[in-house]
């Protein structure tokens, strides 16, 4: 989604800002603009499209050089994505510059007010009301860092932001509520960022703001307050990831090369953590909690997207292995619905980011209902990981691909450990907890050779681009996965596709097949293989076209399929962390064939921020 980043220091800021505001492309955006400030004035320019078009303007258009500037990348909410509508925004007088990652929800009712006043409004976007409100409150003689402060006192909504005025060009004022918002600090210069990624070329040392405060940032400088002026003394944190982490190490997409990374994300995802001799599992995150987790009188997994199908298969774990009850919540819903939530429960919050805005609420929500909130996430530091009481870091690094991969096996990772560990606290020998730790232990490796069949994956792929529909079908804890490989489809080659439970099929999408349809089948050789199979022989019976994922040892299948993808067995409730790497594998081949984007697909965000 929306992507920030500033530069105040002794350096020519532009390129410092194009270069940070590529390295957020992959969060999805549509337009893209940037302000410096010279000589007591503001410049600006703006671009509906790609970063490249922006800095395309800037060679027509150059604007002057300076050492303080800030860029944006816009997704759009409120107004259409064009050069008007992006950031930054400016006033009536064009002294100030906002950018603004969120939605300021009462922006109509401040608009109406400073329109009645005599302010002139340029764009369609919420965030303008911002800069009128500052320059109206600045009339009052007010400074930028008391300006900003009062206007977000009338302001509604989430944001990240920034201001800039031409009246003090050597600092930003930054404030955050509901939209991530780090500092970066330097020497002799420092960043604003709403990601990581945009200032880990400069500085490894940043700063998270909380929600609430408010910044004041120089070349040398910053001071941090509520919105209520009471002063906040912030700890300056490492980023445990470097440059190389972000970018693509020879593949020619994020997501091929998060793909391949799965054996490696899955072992950090274990490390230190799995005790294979002892058939045990230590998650220092949980140690102050674990009773809470293994008392529980039911979890509750939230999530939106990937982390909610991560969720899915969590569910399956839980009960069947650690015996616990256990619910999965899409975040956005859980939030609104005035849940039944006590101090018994104990609630697991799924993200890859820590910053989806509805898994946020949910996290909000149930901790105000009095359950053990509890994160497992990817981004370290990010808000969902400080606003839980406790977790677990997934430990995928960085995931740049839209298109969520690595950071689904390690979250499905974490979800098995959280398992043994319960588990193995609630009586699980340790004859049997060892046999599952090995299982664990060796699925790396096993990864690795799901990942040797990508020839083949992309073979299939080419026989099958010109289909418009597929179907994924799946049981058990397959059946998330199913949902998984149809999501991952939609995403990136905008092919409709839909994830159901196998035996569902005869209740509906059984309609939709004939000879062009294919149907992707999960079927491990577990529990419900024989069902499993039926199905697979319906969708013969009507000759639609069958691709399996399927054990290695499976000579049934073959007899049946026209495909089969061969995957190593497990432990079942494991087979989702193997089974989904073909079907992630698939979805990117299909996308290299339909020529889309697949790092960046249309209208999707890597973290969504708003509601
Ligand atoms: C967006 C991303 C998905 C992701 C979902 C939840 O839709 O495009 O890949 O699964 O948000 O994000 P989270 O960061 O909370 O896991």
């Amino acid at each position: 989604m929306c992507g920030i980043v500033g530069y105040v220091g002794k350096r020519e800021c532009l390129p410092i800002i194009l270069e940070g505001l590529k390295r957020l492309e992959y969060r999805g955006y549509d337009s893209a603009g940037v302000a410096v400030a010279q000589s007591g004035k503001l410049f600006f320019q703006k671009k509906a499209g790609k970063v490249s078009e922006l800095e395309a303007a800037l060679v027509l258009n150059r604007l002057p050089a300076s050492t303080i500037g800030m860029g944006h990348s816009r997704w759009a909410t409120h107004g259409e994505p064009n050069d008007t509508n992006a950031h930054p925004h400016s006033d009536c007088s064009g002294t100030i510059a906002v950018i603004h990652n969120g939605i300021i929800e009462n922006f109509q009712t401040l608009k109406t007010k400073l329109q009645k006043d005599g302010h002139v409004f340029k764009s369609a976007t919420d965030t303008e009301v911002l800069s009128h409100l500052i320059e109206e409150i600045m009339k009052n003689g007010n400074d930028l860092f008391t300006a900003v402060r009062l206007a977000l006192k009338e302001v509604q909504g989430a944001y990240g932001l920034v201001v800039m005025s031409s009246k003090e060009p050597e600092k930003f004022v930054v404030a955050k509520l509901g939209s991530p918002l780090i500092l970066g600090i330097g020497d002799g210069e420092n960043m604003v960022a709403s990601d990581a990624a945009a200032i880990i070329a400069h500085t490894r040392q940043v700063v998270y703001l909380n929600d609430g405060e408010v910044a004041e940032v120089s070349a040398d400088a910053f001071k941090t307050t509520t919105l209520d002026q009471v002063e906040v003394t912030k700890e300056i944190k490492k980023i445990d990831f470097d440059l190389s982490q972000i970018e693509r190490a020879g593949f020619d997409h994020f997501m091929l090369k998060e793909i391949h990374e799965q054996p490696e994300t899955i072992r950090n995802a274990m490390r230190g953590r799995l005790q294979v001799e002892q058939g045990g599992v230590r998650l220092g995150g949980l140690e102050h909690v674990q009773a809470k987790l293994v008392n529980a009188r039911r979890i509750i997994i939230i999530g939106c997207g990937t982390s909610w199908h991560a969720g899915l298969v969590g569910e399956y774990m839980l009960e069947q292995i650690a015996k616990i009850p256990t619910e999965v919540e899409y975040a956005s819903e859980f939030r609104y619905r005035n849940p039944v939530v006590t101090s018994e429960d104990v609630v697991l919050l799924m993200s890859q980011s820590g910053e989806t805005a509805d898994t946020l609420a949910a996290l909000k929500e149930a901790k105000a209902k009095g359950a053990t909130v509890l994160g497992v996430v990817n981004v370290v530091g990010s808000t969902i990981a400080r606003e839980s009481m406790g977790g677990v870091y997934v430990h995928a690094g960085p995931e740049i691909g839209v298109a969520s991969t690595k950071a689904f096996t390690s979250q499905l990772t974490v979800l098995a450990l959280i398992t043994l560990m319960i588990a193995r606290a609630k009586g699980m020998s340790e004859t049997d907890g060892k046999i599952l730790a090995k299982e664990l232990d060796a699925l790396p490796d096993k990864v690795r050779k799901v990942l040797g069949n990508a020839d083949q994956i992309q073979r299939l792929a080419d026989e099958f681009k010109g289909s418009n529909n597929f179907l994924y079908l799946g049981r058990g804890a397959n059946f998330p996965v199913a949902l998984e490989g149809a999501l991952k489809l939609k995403e990136i080659s905008y092919i409709h596709a839909e994830g159901y439970p196998a035996a569902e099929m005869k209740h509906g999408p059984i309609a939709l097949i004939d000879k062009n349809m294919p149907v992707v089948f999960v079927v491990p050789k577990d529990a419900i293989y024989e069902k499993v199979l039926s199905n697979v022989q319906e969708v013969r019976a009507r000759k639609g076209r069958i691709i399996a994922i399927a054990n290695e040892d499976d000579h049934e299948i073959e007899k049946l399929a026209e495909f089969v993808i061969r995957v190593p067995r497990t432990y079942g409730f494991f087979g989702p962390i193997l089974n989904v790497v073909p079907l992630q594998l698939l979805s990117y081949y299909m996308a290299i064939a339909r020529g889309t984007n697949v790092d960046q697909p249309r209208n999707l965000a890597k973290s969504v921020t708003v509601e």
